[in-house]
């Protein structure tokens, strides 16, 4: 949620921000905004202009027309005042020589900026980012990291700051308090960035700012601080991802790119973790006795991630029968959870940098719990904060909407699942050797859906039209209906509920009509038929359904449903793995059909890091 990027060095430093922030748009793109120093005139300028970065780009002629080799990038997911040319950051202080660009909320910004506007200091903007450019200058007598600092001590909330100052051409500063900002280290030259992904390009060595610290990058390197202002050693690490895959490498969209990348992805986290015929998770620290003391499971997420944590209950209570919880982590750091050292909570994130995910994996370790998170970008808050991580190893993911992050998260927690059936011994050998094998098979599996994409292409082409879609399914099915529901609404914009499909008649049901389409999810065969009398019930009074069921159930799912996508017949725990990617292609070919910007949402963000 709103992507900064820094970069001082020899070059020009316009279009590299500008490049730069072609690579966070996803973070939001109500707006983009540059303040490049100029060390020659001493001249700070700041441009910026609501709407995506192309018009910026646009009428900076991809960063030519502005001189300096220092500067501070923003691309805006709107919190404080509507999208604008006067609300974009950078928002620079009162005399024009301080500018900041910014990512989170500041909370108390109102009463901050009434302070300054008794002081006489006028704002111009609706945010709350101005107030800090303003109290920067406010304290500003000459020393920027010691005005910084006093800031720092005043103003609550979430942010990572990007500050640059008109008098001190040689330094960016920045500061991090619970959103992420990480620098990256080149020759004569030093970046900053909401993600790596931003700076990939240049360099692979970087540090992870920490909550509180304070960062002065010059030509000849960072200088760390706590929040003591006591100088820090922060370690470098090599970053491994591979620039090629944060790119679209001919594929129109990031989504359909992510979608096909799937079997690649599966392979990644899952080989590594299934040698010599057992289950090997890498630095586990759970032991046995741990696992066999446990007594509840808390599974905690947002969005997507916490459709995964419902697949995860059905079949985590089914073959540990331990009582596992599934909460939403906005939900779960307010509900005083019932959580103590005995309880295991999982936390899964793609990004690793949800805020309210990382608040709630605060407040269960508070509380005594051991926290195993998911997490596909390595170094990230999430992963750093847990007691344990598992990488998915999924590779960078850009479109907003999750695809790859989604299919390998679920695959890690169902492996995880049968982990810990193997230590507690609650499903036989030959039961778990079966699940063993099913795992190595499954990107193979995945690549036999995929191959299905035209099928699916054109069953979007019959559906994009309506204006309603309800989804329904029993059991897991359910859970992976409430995947598809979201992937439909979020980039097709078409209304779309799911519901556990014995539930849809006790209300819901009275919204079906003629022609209302519903997806109808059997993938899970023990439940087959009673969806199938949910199938016959809503087809009577008149939807119009579009099923989706394993190839042994198509004949007979064809002669009531309308239409029939299948995936291979496969273990019941890879079922909503599998099941998922024709849920992704449906909502991406809809999407496409209706013109919509699919890697790019209205009004979403890929990182959501405001509560
Ligand atoms: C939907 C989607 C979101 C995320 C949610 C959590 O396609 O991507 O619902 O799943 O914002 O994000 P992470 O997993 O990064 O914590």
């Amino acid at each position: 949620m709103c992507g900064i990027v820094g970069y001082i060095g020899q070059e020009q430093a316009a279009p590299i921000l500008l490049e730069g922030l072609s690579r966070l748009e996803y973070r939001g793109y109500d707006s983009a905004g540059v303040a490049v120093l100029d060390g020659q005139t001493g001249r700070l300028s700041v441009r910026k202009a609501s709407g995506r970065l192309a018009v910026l780009a646009g009428q900076l002629h991809g960063g030519a027309d502005l001189p300096g080799s220092a500067g501070v990038g923003h691309t805006r997911w709107a919190t404080h005042g509507a999208p604008s040319d006067e609300n974009s950051h950078p928002q620079v202080s009162r005399s024009g020589r301080i500018a900041v660009v910014h990512n989170g909320i500041i909370e108390n910004y109102a009463g901050l900026k009434a302070f300054l506007e008794d002081k006489g200091v006028p704002f111009t903007s609706e945010t709350d980012t101005e107030v800090v450019a303003q109290l920067i200058e406010y304290f500003y007598d000459g020393d920027l990291l010691a005005a910084v600092g006093r800031v720092l001590r005043r103003i609550q909330g979430a942010y990572a700051l990007g500050i640059v100052c008109a008098d001190c051409p040689g330094q960016i500063v920045a500061v991090r308090k619970d959103s992420p900002l990480i620098l990256g280290y080149g020759e004569g030259c030093a970046f900053l960035a909401s993600d790596v992904t931003a700076i990939l390009r240049h360099t692979r060595q970087v540090s992870y700012l920490e909550d509180g610290e304070v960062a002065v990058l010059t030509r000849q390197g960072i200088r760390c601080y706590d929040r003591l202002m006591q100088p820090v050693e922060k370690p470098v690490v090599q970053v491994d991802w591979d620039v090629d895959a944060a790119e679209k490498g001919g594929y129109e969209h990031f989504m359909f790119k992510e979608i096909m990348e799937q079997p690649q992805a599966l392979r990644r986290c899952l080989s590594p973790r299934l040698q010599g015929g057992e289950i090997t998770l890498e630095n586990f620290a759970l032991s046995g006795q741990y696992i066999r003391e446990m007594e509840k499971i808390y599974i905690v997420a947002c969005g997507s991630s916490y459709h995964v944590g419902m697949v995860g209950k059905y079949q985590l209570e089914r073959l540990t029968r331990r009582p596992v919880e599934v909460a939403l982590a906005s939900e779960f750091r307010y509900m005083q959870p019932i959580v103590d050292r005995r309880t295991l909570v999982i936390v899964i994130s793609q990004s690793g940098e949800t805020l309210d995910t990382l608040a709630a994996l605060r407040e269960a370790r508070r509380l005594g719990a051991f926290v195993l998170s998911i997490v596909n970008v390595v170094g990230s808050s999430i992963a750093r904060e847990s007691d344990q991580v598992l990488y998915t190893w999924a590779g960078p993911e850009i479109a907003v909407a999750t695809t790859k992050a989604y299919s390998t998260q679920l695959a890690l927690l169902s492996l995880l699942a049968v982990y810990f059936a193997g230590e507690l011994g609650t499903v036989p050998q030959a039961e778990y050797r079966a699940a063993l094998d099913a795992f190595a098979q499954l990107p193979d599996e995945m690549e036999k859906v995929l191959e299905r994409k035209d099928g699916i292409q054109y069953f979007a082409s019959r559906c994009f039209n309506h204006s309603s879609v309800f989804f329904m399914g029993r059991n897991v099915d359910y859970a992976l209906g409430l995947e598809g529901s979201l992937k439909l609404k979020e980039i097709s914009y078409i209304h779309s509920e799911a519901y556990a499909a014995g539930e849809l008649k006790h209300g819901t049901i009275s919204l079906i009509e003629d022609g209302t389409l519903v997806v109808a999810l059997a993938t899970y065969d023990r439940l087959f038929p009673k969806v199938m009398s949910n199938v016959v019930e809503v087809k009577s009074r008149g939807a119009g359904v579009l099923a989706l069921t394993t190839e042994r159930r198509r004949e007979e799912m064809a002669r009531t449903a309308d239409a029939v996508m299948t995936i291979p017949d496969v273990h019941d725990l890879l079922l909503p793995c599998l099941g998922v990617v024709p849920l992704q292609l449906f909502a991406y070919y809809v999407a496409l059909q209706r013109g919509c910007d699919i890697d790019k949402p209205r009004n979403l963000a890929k990182s959501v890091t405001v509560e």
